[in-house]
């Protein structure tokens, strides 16, 4: 199959449409490969070189940044007790102790308050903003990451899951005041081909000149049907508390995962780091 022929067929596989490409487009070999992400979660028995991830997070952090603030850091877990004692904090995802390597992304705004010390500079930005930067800047990173990873044949999956207990991470890490964790990620040779995830349809998450959210509901209903027919759940969630739903579906499964608390304690863990989040 040409790169053309790839590109359109994963672009099928995602979004279920037939979407047009135009002629004269470059880079089309790029662009199938990212249309072709796929999270893998089970590694090949193959270390990983650390040359390669030290590459990767070159080429990663490569990415814009905002304002040239360049506030992103890659954390690269080698040591067998930090791996285990990461792991031990992640018992819902056991490809975190499994994965061949394992990295952590972090949103730092503690080197631009450095940078007023050194000057003798007010930082007159202690508002919101100042981890909101951080945290787009490290998921730029961590995207950017990925996508190099996967042009080299390597797998991921990012772990948000870390941010469930982030005062033990931030020990674990040794992570500074203004530092915060925003993703972990596995990486690894992939164990198997892995498959294409499917999304919602374009018309509900690409908007021209206005956002319109009048065809919302029929696209999730769209989405649901859709998804079921390549991706159908093999797990149910909380079925305890809600009983079973045919067909289970993806909106019925978000909605059970946001009708239990998950991460309350995130604005106070930014706010004992430093953060200031009301303002
Ligand atoms: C910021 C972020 C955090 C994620 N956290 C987890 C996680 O904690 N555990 C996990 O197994 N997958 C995690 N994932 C992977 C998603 O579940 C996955 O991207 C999604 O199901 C779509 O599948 P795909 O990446 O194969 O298209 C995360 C992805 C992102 C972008």
């Amino acid at each position: 199959m040409d790169d053309r022929a790839a590109l359109q067929a994963h672009l099928i596989a995602r979004f279920g449409v037939d979407l047009e490409i135009p002629a004269d487009v470059q880079g089309l070999d790029t662009l199938a490969r990212m249309a072709n992400h796929r999270t893998i979660r089970a590694y090949a028995p193959r270390s990983v070189d650390p040359a390669l991830i030290r590459l990767l997070a070159a080429v990663a952090l490569s990415a814009p940044t905002k304002s040239d603030l360049q506030q992103a850091d890659i954390i690269l877990v080698e040591s067998p007790s930090q791996r285990a004692a990461l792991a031990a904090l992640l018992p819902d995802n056991p490809w975190a102790a499994k994965a061949p390597a394992f990295a952590v992304f972090c949103g730092n705004n503690a080197r631009q308050r450095r940078l007023h010390v050194l000057r003798g500079r007010a930082f007159a930005n202690d508002h919101l903003d100042a981890m909101f930067n951080a945290a787009v800047d490290a998921g730029i990173v961590l995207s950017a990451f990925i996508a190099a990873a996967e042009a080299t044949g390597l797998a991921t999956t990012p772990i948000s899951a870390i941010r469930n207990h982030p005062g033990e991470v931030a020990e674990v890490l040794a992570l500074p005041r203004h530092v915060f964790p925003v993703a972990g990620l596995c990486i690894g040779w992939p164990a198997h081909p892995g498959s294409i995830s499917p999304r919602l349809g374009l018309n509900a998450t690409v908007h021209t000149d206005r956002h319109d959210s009048s065809g919302l509901d029929a696209g999730i209903a769209e989405y649901d049907t859709r998804r079921n027919l390549t991706r159908p759940y093999r797990e149910t969630r909380r079925d305890d508390l809600f009983g079973r739903t045919e067909p289970y579906t993806w909106s019925e499964d978000k909605a059970r995962q946001y009708a239990q608390p998950e991460r309350t304690g995130w604005a106070a863990f930014l706010a004992a780091r430093g953060f200031v989040l009301d303002r």
